[in-house]
């Protein structure tokens, strides 16, 4: 633990607290951060929900969780036994006010004991239908009042589109001050998407390079074997572009196209990203053909498997016009990035599963070597590689060992595990250490949700009030649909997965 920042205090209600992501993420990622010294010496969590349990019971149940899910692998005896003593559950109907004042007299009764204010969280895991309700109710019950020490955290999606998002953020507004709201999207945790801003902004080499000049196009590519997971219901409503391109990859877009910020302050940080967003060349209607396409997975067999097709996955309508799969081209109106395309895709079912940031730097201006030496010629490339594989490599020409020269592409690896020997958090562990360490860096504030919004509504309006004619398009294990290759293809480029490192 590093010893100079100091949790304060704090008293976590989740909501939610017998759902699925409390199960897989905020349980385990609370008990890592336990072990790993960063909670407070006084804590309380209180998980609430409306299934009957006893804090024995739901204590019992956040073990298995944690045994199951944990990075850190079962938990230990004695250490478990210290960590849920601190643990607590509340049966409650969110919708009634009396569970609010039972919180109230719950914070009074520790505060007390433990004879500080205490920071309270409030983490809403719960269906964003839930969200105004809650929210409402923690006003009236007067558990908002004080900005120093009430936060309250929501999930994605944070609204279904602009109109949504608006509503949503008028709401919390009246009732939060901004620094209080923490909005999570959980791609901001990961590691490897924080160090793009310290490769950015900590070395100095890379400036000069950062722009048009040197840079000829990005692609932001996140695929996943995974289908819709018995998320159907959720999914059939949202879609890739919703579900994906909305929040993790347009934050993974301003990460690389941001301008340096002139500090780590979490406004200014937020300041230089929503700077691109709203530089961002906005769509018409008859643009979207021509920059966005959609595509649906068929069904297919993965690592021997056979999978069902999208329309025929559990709570999916069977005539389903939602997509699994997005490609668009986009581009950032400024002077560092003007006529620099950003290509981004993201699909489900998908042949790989990678996220990965490729920038393709500009070719040499003139060849000095003969056609024998460069048949396997590549631009230079640095592929920021997120997940699974943790890597920045930059891909140079060097010449071949031998005694004629021929040229070969070779990386320059930076590998997270090949470097470092500790364990990478969870993003869920970052993100609840900021919000117990009221850091608003890695959360999205709202003009920059909304920002979001504004800039894919043109491709979300065009697409629901066009229903796909082709769909399914494309076939489990695969890349995606053709026309998504013709997108990048009719520039001249074609889509980079993550290179599978090996001997040349
Ligand atoms: C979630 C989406 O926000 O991100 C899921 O709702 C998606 O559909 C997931 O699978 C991807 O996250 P990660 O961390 O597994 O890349």
């Amino acid at each position: 633990m590093n010893s100079t920042i100091k949790t304060e205090p704090t008293i976590f209600v989740i909501f939610g607290g017998t759902g699925d992501l409390t199960s897989r993420k905020i349980a385990p990622a609370l008990y890592n951060l336990f072990l790993d010294g960063w909670l407070p010496h006084l804590f309380s969590i209180i998980g609430t929900g409306r299934t009957q349990f006893s804090d024995e019971q739901f204590r019992e149940n956040l073990l298995n969780d944690i045994n199951q899910f944990s990075r850190s692998g079962k938990a230990e005896k004695a250490k478990w036994d210290e960590f849920a003593k601190n643990v607590y559950y509340q049966v409650s109907d969110i919708k009634d006010a009396e569970t609010y004042k039972e919180f109230g007299k719950r914070v009074d009764k520790h505060n007390e004991e433990w004879n500080v204010k205490a920071n309270v969280i409030y983490y809403l895991a719960v269906s964003p239908n839930l969200f105004p309700i809650i929210a409402s109710n923690i006003s009236k019950a007067k558990l908002a009042g004080d900005p120093e020490k009430t936060r309250i955290v929501i999930e994605k999606p944070f609204g279904h589109d602009l109109e949504s998002a608006k509503e949503l953020n008028k709401l919390l507004s009246g009732i939060f001050n901004e620094c209080q709201i923490y909005r999570i999207d959980h791609y901001l945790g990961k590691e490897t998407v924080q160090n793009i801003m310290a490769f950015r902004f900590a070395n100095s080499i890379l400036e000069p390079i950062w722009n048009r000049n040197y840079i000829e196009h990005v692609q932001i590519s996140v695929t996943e074997k995974l289908g819709v997971e018995g998320r159907g219901d959720y999914y059939d409503g949202a879609g890739a572009l919703r579900d994906m391109i909305q929040n993790h990859l347009l934050q993974l877009l301003c990460f690389v196209a941001m301008e340096t910020p002139i500090s780590f302050d979490a406004d200014e940080v937020r300041n230089r990203k929503v700077d691109v967003l709203r530089a961002m060349r906005k769509f018409a209607p008859e643009d979207v053909r021509l920059s966005a396409v959609r595509g649906q997975y068929s069904e297919g067999w993965m690592e021997g498997k056979e999978v069902p097709g999208y329309r025929d996955e559990p709570k999916v309508n069977p005539d389903s016009n939602t997509e699994t799969f997005a490609a668009i081209k986009f581009f950032v109106d400024n002077w560092r990035w003007h006529g620099v395309p950003f290509y981004m895709r993201t699909g489900k079912r998908m042949h790989q599963s990678a996220s990965i940031i490729t920038i393709q730097f500009r070719d040499v201006p003139h060849l000095v070597f003969p056609a024998e030496a460069t048949e396997s010629w590549q631009q230079n490339r640095l592929i920021i590689s997120i997940q699974p594989e943790m890597s920045i490599r930059l891909q140079v020409q060097a010449k071949r060992p031998g005694l004629d020269m021929v040229l070969n592409t070779v990386d320059m690896v930076f590998d997270y595990k090949g470097t470092y020997s500790s364990q990478a958090p969870e993003a869920y562990e970052t993100l609840i250490l900021d919000t117990m360490l009221g850091d608003q860096t890695l959360f999205m504030r709202g003009d920059q949700v909304e920002a979001a919004w504004e800039l894919i509504m043109p491709i979300l309006d065009t697409w629901q009030g066009k229903k796909s004619l082709n769909f399914p398009n494309y076939s489990a294990d695969s890349w995606g649909p053709e026309i998504a290759e013709a997108l990048i293809a009719r520039d001249g480029f074609h889509w980079f997965s993550l290179p599978i490192a090996g001997k040349k």
